[in-house]
């Protein structure tokens, strides 16, 4: 029999109780012996009154969850940063083995939490923290070990899909859908994390010490939100067989170098990840043996967060049975990320201009003064004596490509620069 004890019973942690109470016996079945969940730790007890049961006690208390010593697993639901590291933590020192869905505790202290998960030989497992039922952790860990992950790009946040999917197909503006997406609940009261990527950034830092094996900072990923990205931008993308989505963007170079992004991205309107609409996440990725590879599913949700919460749950039981106590506390250093002045991409730019002779050729100027090249130009009137210039750039630094912006803003002619997206 295994004991868990479980911090949360929130959204996931509703989810997470009620499927191992359906499924006990067939559960039971598949790892050869039951699991109990002992206690359960909530914040406002009095909410949760109609829950109780002879066989489920709530307490408020989650520090008597993490020091009791029947229990072998937390299962840690909370959210947030604080209190669930400290909890985590102790819980670690107490010998017990953890499954969290928290991606900014992992983001955050990851390397903290498994180099002493691996000193005290308890195992970490963590599915929940990225794309919700997609099982990305342990398809990255386990079936995808014998690949170098040269490029993976990801949808990892459904917030800002299901809006940027809105935009496109409703021609409607961002604060229209946003405000929308919270009355239907796919957006949260307080919006940053997902608007702003913060989200997105912590999952992608997750994923990128998996892929490239050792942990990165959060705060050297560059992030960069969707709430600058207009109708005008998403109607150019289409005519131009683009589509724009906010992409988790990471790439192991071969000279050794590290990249990890998160901002607005046009892509191929012909790539898999353009076809990820509404709140569906997806993960693409180019490894050396299996080549291109993706998985989609929903990122969020209870039932789908709690079948990778669950089969964590699962997978640690029939881990500590067959005593591979190893299998996912490897401690790792850090590595850098290259800073985002660094890297090379396409860049689309739309800019106002006055309509009047001469403007290309200031255009063609300042880009060439800055080593970058134009791929290709549209040109629209907009207004009497205003001209709208769109144009896309071969590959360039962004080191260069900011030069360029720079030149740009203080030339004759050029009246406003409206949008800089990175092209993939
Ligand atoms: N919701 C999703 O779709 C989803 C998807 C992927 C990952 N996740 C992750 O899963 C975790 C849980 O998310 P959730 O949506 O289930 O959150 P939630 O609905 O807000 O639930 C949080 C739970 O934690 C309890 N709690 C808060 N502070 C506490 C404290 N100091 N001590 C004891 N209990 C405390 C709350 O108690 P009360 O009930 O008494 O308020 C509540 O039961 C988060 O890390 C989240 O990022 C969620």
């Amino acid at each position: 029999m295994l004991n868990i004890g479980i911090l949360g019973a929130g959204t996931v942690g509703t989810g997470v109780i009620n499927v191992l109470h359906q499924k006990s016996l067939e559960f039971e079945n598949k790892i050869g012996s039951p699991i109990k969940v002992k206690s359960i730790a909530v914040k406002n007890i009095e909410k949760h009154k109609s829950s109780f049961s002879d066989n489920l006690i709530f307490t408020d208390k989650p520090e008597n969850v993490v020091n009791d010593p029947e229990i072998d697993i937390i299962v840690e639901l909370i959210g947030g940063e604080y209190p669930a590291k400290d909890l985590i933590i102790q819980a670690i020192k107490n010998g017990k083995h953890i499954v969290t869905a928290n991606k900014e505790v992992i983001s955050k202290h990851g390397y903290e939490i498994f180099n002493l998960a691996k000193k005290m030989g308890v195992l970490v497992y963590i599915e929940g923290s990225v794309a919700g039922g997609i099982p990305i952790i342990q398809t990255l860990k386990r079936d995808l070990i014998a690949n170098k992950v040269n490029s993976l790009m990801g949808i990892i946040n459904g917030t800002t899909n299901y809006i940027l999917t809105e935009m496109a197909q409703k021609k409607r503006d961002f604060s229209e859908v946003l405000q929308e997406a919270q009355k239907l609940g796919y957006a949260e009261a307080d919006p940053t994390s997902d608007i702003e990527a913060y989200d997105a950034t912590y999952k992608l830092s997750i994923i990128v010490s998996l892929i490239f094996g050792n942990h990165v900072k959060v705060e050297e990923i560059y992030r960069e939100g969707i709430d600058k990205i207009s109708i005008r931008d998403i109607e150019y993308a289409q005519k131009l067989g683009y589509t724009i989505k906010l992409l988790a963007i990471a790439k192991h170079h071969d000279d050794g170098s590290y990249e990890a992004r998160v901002h607005p991205t046009m892509i191929n309107s012909e790539h898999p990840l353009a076809s990820v609409n509404g709140a569906f996440n997806a993960i693409w990725l180019n490894g050396d043996c299996v080549g291109d590879f993706m998985l989609y599913g929903k990122g969020a949700g209870q039932l789908p967060t709690t079948s990778a919460v669950v089969a964590d749950i699962l997978n640690l039981a029939i881990d500590i049975k067959a005593k591979n106590i190893l299998a996912s506390s490897e401690s790792h250093d850090y590595i850098k990320i290259a800073p985002i002045e660094k890297i090379t991409s396409k860049y689309y730019v739309r800019l106002s201009t006055a309509d009047q002779p001469g403007v290309m050729g200031i255009i063609g100027r300042d880009l060439g003064l800055s080593e970058v090249s134009i791929n290709s130009l549209w040109q629209a009137n907009t207004g009497e004596d205003t001209a709208e210039i769109v144009l896309i750039t071969h590959p360039v630094t962004e080191a260069n490509m900011n030069k360029a912006i720079n030149l740009l803003k203080s030339s004759e002619g050029i009246k406003q620069i409206n949008s800089l997206i990175r092209v993939e």
